[in-house]
């Protein structure tokens, strides 16, 4: 353990017996007694399923989908869990003028046509559900679609008049949700941005009377330039009739505004899937930038709700079947971070090595672990990665992943995995069986671009109960701290392909950088309070507030402090623990410099835990440390 040795004297906390808490109805901080994040029934694990376009683009029809999700069902990928049928752009011919109806595009879903030229999808959704499929349909919160706005020249653009060419959400909301959703079936929407952002008054196509102008309200190389509140609104909106229509609440919500307008910090709150950068394309690069967006993004995504880096390229370019290795790891790894799992490939052409990739079980099981602990990063460095994902059973999963082209030696010690040191340690490798046992740590050659996958058995170091940071899906940053949103400086950069090296390359643009981590600090440093460390602990910003839900504990316990990483280092923090909305106990203000407090909290019969660091002003205040916060038995 790389802990020094503990300086400062623990100081004991304030027990209250009773106490109200903060009261303001309009303070962010006040205890709710309620977990926030988004978390209907349906996404309680990631989706998994297929989508048409990483397969086709636009050029989609009937039989592309219908023979694909034959496919699944055949190969038995259905059976083991990819469900989700879910058409992309193309599917749509127009907007009723007369009442705004939308039509779909009955040339190439021939089961779509009606007598009356209304079109109804009905037909194909009863054939997928028929078949034990769930289907899903894609639109946008514009007025327009991505590929009118960017890729106009793929087939199946919306067709007609300037209104009728108006296929996205806008204006018509609960109409088109309640045709989706209650008319044709529908169990799944994505909803893409791309009305919002690309068709400002200056464009030539509006200028040539194309389409109307929607003056943009995201950049997505700018926060400065996005309308944040916005954004988030419009897709609340979306939300709210997608309740409406779906009483069940057995839908999927999916956002898909790629890492802009700081998305990466609410889509866990509004949608069951939130798309964190760009689209994938089937390059390394391409692969190891969408990864890194969700990479230290683990407190953000819980059962209900996940961080999604896009789909799967797994049997194309960087990752065709000419390249195992390669494949393996991007599957492992979106396994691992527990992304939605949507196959991007003409399924109808499947192979046996594919399938042995998309259908591994053992690896598919980490993904859908019930659990739903997104993998946190144990170690990292611009060669290496080593992610390691609690799951359900106790045991862990460990991904050790070479992102460089050339073979690399790794070690993997117990401390990363949290298990002791002087104990034995089992590893079982998903993707070849294969058994190796150590005790402290065990050197392991990696081939280039390999991801060694294991699960793994050992003594956990906390021998009455679990880390916070094993849990991240049990602990929502309701309240992060970040007010003003800043930019991820520690994501992969590879040059976009319809960009190429053009222009002076990319900088950081997806906010959510200072967002709360699991053993880290919000800015990627080591948790230290006073110069004591923490390999383990929860590191956020003062004026936050963890919802952390309590699975029958009887003791919470951290030591808290400001972290020695603190800018401003003036403002005293205070730390407060709830129980179902009630204040439990309370720090003493902590200083910069002073060393840590030892809470030791009674939590028992608490169904929701809320750990709240407050200070005074306004603003982005400086990184607290939850440290060894854990829960007890
Ligand atoms: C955007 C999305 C993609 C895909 C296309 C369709 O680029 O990010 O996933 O849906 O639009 O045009």
């Amino acid at each position: 353990m790389k802990r020094r040795s503990y300086m400062g004297a623990a100081l004991a906390v304030m027990l209250l017996a009773s106490a109200s808490g903060v009261a303001a109805a309009d303070d962010p901080l006040a205890a709710t007694g309620r977990w926030s994040a988004y978390s209907r029934v349906a996404a309680q694990t990631p989706p998994m399923g297929w989508n048409s376009w990483n397969a086709f683009t636009s050029d989609l029809d009937e039989d592309k989908v219908m023979g694909s999700a034959q496919a699944l069902v055949d190969t038995g990928l259905a059976a083991k869990g990819y469900r989700y049928v879910n058409l992309d752009d193309g599917w749509w011919l127009k907007r009723r003028e007369s009442d705004g109806r939308m039509i779909a595009r009955a040339a190439r879903f021939p089961s779509a046509a009606t007598p009356d030229g209304a079109t109804s999808f009905r037909p194909l959704t009863d054939r997928l559900h028929g078949m034990g499929l769930k289907a899903g349909i894609y639109s946008d919160i514009g007025r327009n679609s991505c590929g009118q706005v960017f890729t106009s020249t793929f087939p199946n653009q919306p067709e007609g008049n300037v209104a009728e060419r108006e296929v996205g959400l806008h204006g018509h909301v609960d109409q088109d949700i309640a045709l989706y959703f209650a008319e044709w079936g529908f169990d799944l929407i994505k909803v893409d941005g791309c009305g919002v952002r690309g068709l400002p008054p200056s464009d030539k196509r509006v200028q040539a009377g194309q389409y109307r102008a929607f003056e943009p309200i995201i950049d997505i190389d700018s926060l400065g330039r996005t309308d944040i509140v916005k954004v988030r609104e419009l897709y609340e909106e979306v939300g709210r009739a997608l309740d409406k229509h779906n009483p069940d609440g057995d839908f999927v919500f999916s956002l898909c505004i790629w890492g802009s307008a700081d998305v990466r910090s609410w889509g866990k709150d509004v949608g069951a899937m939130s798309r964190t950068s760009e689209d994938i394309s089937p390059t390394w690069g391409r692969m190891l930038h969408n990864l890194d967006t969700v990479s230290r993004r683990a407190l953000y995504a819980h059962p209900g709700s996940w961080n999604d880096p896009d789909m799967l390229f797994v049997g194309k370019g960087d990752f065709d079947l000419s390249h195992p290795e390669a494949a393996r790891s991007h599957f492992a790894l979106w396994a691992m971070v527990n992304a939605p799992l949507l196959i991007g490939y003409d399924l109808r052409q499947t192979t046996p090595a594919l399938l042995e990739i998309l259908g591994a079980k053992d690896v598919i099981a980490l993904n859908q672990d019930p659990a739903g602990n997104q993998a946190v990063l144990a170690y990292d460095s611009d060669d290496v990665s080593i992610f390691v994902k609690s799951l359900a059973s106790g045991d862990k999963a460990a991904a050790i992943f070479n992102r460089t082209s050339a073979p690399l030696e790794v070690v993997l010690t117990a401390e990363q995995l949290k298990f002791l040191a002087k104990a034995d340690i089992d590893l079982t490798n998903l993707w070849t069986g294969e058994q190796v046992r150590f005790q402290g740590e065990r050197k392991f050659k990696l081939e280039p671009r390999q991801t060694l996958l294991f699960r793994a058995k050992g003594t956990r170091r906390l021998a009455d109960g679990v880390f916070l940071s094993e849990q991240p899906g049990a602990v929502n940053p309701a309240v992060d701290g970040v007010v003003t949103p800043i930019a991820d400086p520690m994501i992969h950069r590879a040059p976009l392909p319809w960009h190429g090296t053009r222009g002076f390359g990319e900088r950081p643009r997806y906010g959510g950088w200072g967002g709360a981590q699991a053993d880290r600090t919000p800015f990627d440093q080591e948790l230290a309070i006073a110069g004591r460390t923490f390999d383990t602990g929860v590191g956020v910003l003062a004026n936050s507030r963890l919802e952390v839900r309590n699975t029958g504990f009887r003791r919470f316990t951290a030591s808290v402090g400001v972290d020695d990483s603190a800018v401003d280092k003036a403002r005293p923090v205070t730390f407060q623990v709830y129980g179902d909305g009630k204040l439990l106990a309370r720090s003493k203000p902590a200083k910069w410099g002073q060393a840590p407090q030892d809470l030791d909290v009674d939590v028992s019969g608490v169904r929701l835990i809320e750990l709240v660091a407050r200070t005074s002003g306004q603003g982005n205040a400086d990184p607290v440390t939850w440290g060894d916060a854990a829960l007890r038995r």
